[in-house]
């Protein structure tokens, strides 16, 4: 796993917006995994500044979100397909019938699901799967003990989850118990992977995650499985990391490599 440390949240948002840029500049129809939640919130609006100033096109580009509650439409202020209109998609030039997110209100969930990695298979797989992690090492709402070969399919929130994101709907009670979400393995098939973690509130979930043993108690672990993970983090999420001295020689070593001065790497 590349390990890549920023000063900040701005830090992360700017760098986790070059990645996925340049993934759609050099393949324009690429098919991008999208995330919502805090952490990818300054991202997507440098992706917006990108589209404006830089003419980034969005035009061809596919996406796939990693979730959705159930029971909310997509007009509801919490649901993720508002998220992800109102933060990414009615901002840039995307051509709205190729942006998915799992529909909450499906009337047949198991069909609905199938359905869903059908149509990934059909665009041919992420490029890149951009993701965040839950203070209990989730990926997407992937709860700990999921089944790190899972697919999508209808998921239990944890209390602890429920307590998170209860501060976007004002009490935890609002908060609905059940979501739609892209599995373990639903994830791992994806090309490559980008994970952004920002804030204190993560930095265990960070260590388990990049550090720990691969299990199914901190799915966001199985990216460990991965061929292909950039982790970009803000200074406070890479605080409980051990070896964060090699991580940055890597990055190091990495660029001296590619201005040309790969000689001198040790
Ligand atoms: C939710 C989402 C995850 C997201 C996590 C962290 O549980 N299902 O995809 O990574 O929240 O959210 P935040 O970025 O707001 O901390």
């Amino acid at each position: 796993m590349r390990v890549i440390v920023e000063q900040d949240q701005s830090g992360v948002s700017r760098m986790g917006a070059a990645f996925v840029g340049a993934l759609v500049r050099r393949k324009p129809t690429c098919v991008l995994g999208l995330a919502t939640g805090g952490t990818p919130l300054g991202m997507y609006a440098d992706l917006i500044r990108m589209h404006r100033e830089e003419g980034l096109d969005f035009s061809r580009v596919v996406t796939f979100n990693l979730d959705e509650y159930v029971g909310l439409g997509p007009t509801h202020p919490q649901s993720y397909r508002y998220f992800m209109q109102h933060n990414l998609f009615d901002h840039v030039n995307i051509d709205p019938r190729n942006t998915h997110v799992p529909d909450g209100r499906a009337l047949d969930f198991e069909a609905y699901c199938e359905q869903y990695e059908k149509m990934i298979r059909d665009e041919g797989g992420i490029d890149l799967q951009v993701l965040g992690v839950g203070s209990d090492g989730h990926i997407a709402f992937n709860e700990p003990g999921s089944s790190l070969g899972s697919r999508t399919r209808l998921k239990t929130l944890t209390e602890e989850t429920v307590r998170d994101n209860a501060r976007f709907f004002g009490s935890e009670d609002a908060v609905p118990r059940l979501a739609i979400t892209m599995g373990v393995g639903t994830i791992l098939e994806s090309r490559q992977c980008l994970l952004l973690a920002c804030g204190s509130t993560k930095a265990r979930a960070i260590r388990d995650t990049i550090e720990g043993p691969v299990t199914a108690q901190v799915t966001a672990s199985a990216l460990q499985l991965h061929r292909d993970v950039i982790a970009v983090l803000d200074q406070e999420a890479a605080r409980l990391l051990e070896r964060r001295d090699y991580y940055r020689q890597m990055e190091e070593a990495q660029e001296r490599l590619q201005t040309g001065h790969g000689g001198v790497v040790r």
